[in-house]
């Protein structure tokens, strides 16, 4: 459980009262939490809970780290993108909001009643574009990922399986590991917290793996996109005893945003 968690979970209902007097702007007793991402999403988050008739929070750009509800029925939670499964499942937030990236990278028991119709990018390779990338599809073999890294010795244009640990940038260690092994690719993840498009350009890696939404930031850094690992988009998250015992509630609130997913 996160540090900022200070009570041992014991169970959705009562986790938070333990450790956010609800003076605090938290929840009473029986009301939900709800997990927001800060950042890209939090807009259309905000936005997407309005149009599904739930009460949302003002002042979200403050300081303030959990904020009620205009009508005081719901908590709200605005936390860092990938910690927004961690509360969820650890019962700290009944629901939460997040990426299809960010669950699949932090892979969380929790439930995911809904995928959501905003927040769609992908998650890809990408590697120098002077770096004799095949475009995806062009290569005729899609596990072959031809690449000459603008950085590497290796020979020109030998398929990315074969070449001798590819450097790999990336704020997805997880899934960037599992995609090249699966390719029989020794590759060598270098784990960044954000900026990963620096990696090849200050040579700490040929490659990069990360979030591509317009495709504006690979090519203002002279990269070019190679693979898509995932795609991805908005998902919906629910703690699995919340489920169980605020049914009624939680269910009311699926169903609101089910009839704008359809
Ligand atoms: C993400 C991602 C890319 C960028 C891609 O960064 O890491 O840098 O967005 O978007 P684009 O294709 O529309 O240009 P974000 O702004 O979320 O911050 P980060 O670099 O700290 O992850």
């Amino acid at each position: 459980m996160s540090s900022s968690v200070a009570a041992p979970y014991r169970g959705p209902a009562d986790t938070f009262e333990q450790s956010q007097p609800a003076a605090a702007g938290g929840r009473s007793e029986q009301s939900l939490l709800f997990a927001l991402p800060k950042g890209r999403l939090a807009q259309d988050s905000l936005f997407f809970l309005a149009r599904a008739g739930l009460s949302i929070p003002t002042g979200t750009e403050s300081r303030k780290l959990i904020l009620p509800a205009a009508d005081g029925s719901t908590g709200f939670v605005m936390s860092k993108p990938r910690d927004v499964p961690t509360y969820v499942e650890h019962g700290a937030a009944d629901l939460g909001i997040c990426g299809l990236d960010v669950l699949r990278e932090t892979d969380r028991a929790v439930y995911e009643p809904l995928l959501l119709p905003f927040g769609h990018c992908r998650l890809s390779v990408a590697g120098p574009a002077d770096g004799a990338a095949v475009p995806p599809g062009e290569s005729g073999d899609s596990d072959d990922l031809a690449v000459k890294p603008a950085s590497s010795s290796n020979l020109p244009g030998t398929p990315l399986r074969y070449m001798s640990q590819p450097r790999i940038a990336t704020e997805y260690p997880r899934l960037t590991r599992r995609f090249f092994a699966e390719r029989g690719v020794n590759a060598e993840i270098i784990t960044l917290g954000g900026s990963v498009e620096l990696g090849p350009i200050l040579g700490l890696s040929d490659l990069i793996v990360d979030v591509v939404q317009t495709g504006t930031t690979l090519r203002m850094n002279g990269l070019v996109e190679i693979r898509t690992i995932l795609e991805s988009q908005a998902a919906l998250v629910v703690n699995r005893a919340s489920y169980q015992l605020k049914a009624a509630e939680i269910n009311r609130i699926v169903e609101r945003m089910r009839l704008l997913t359809t």
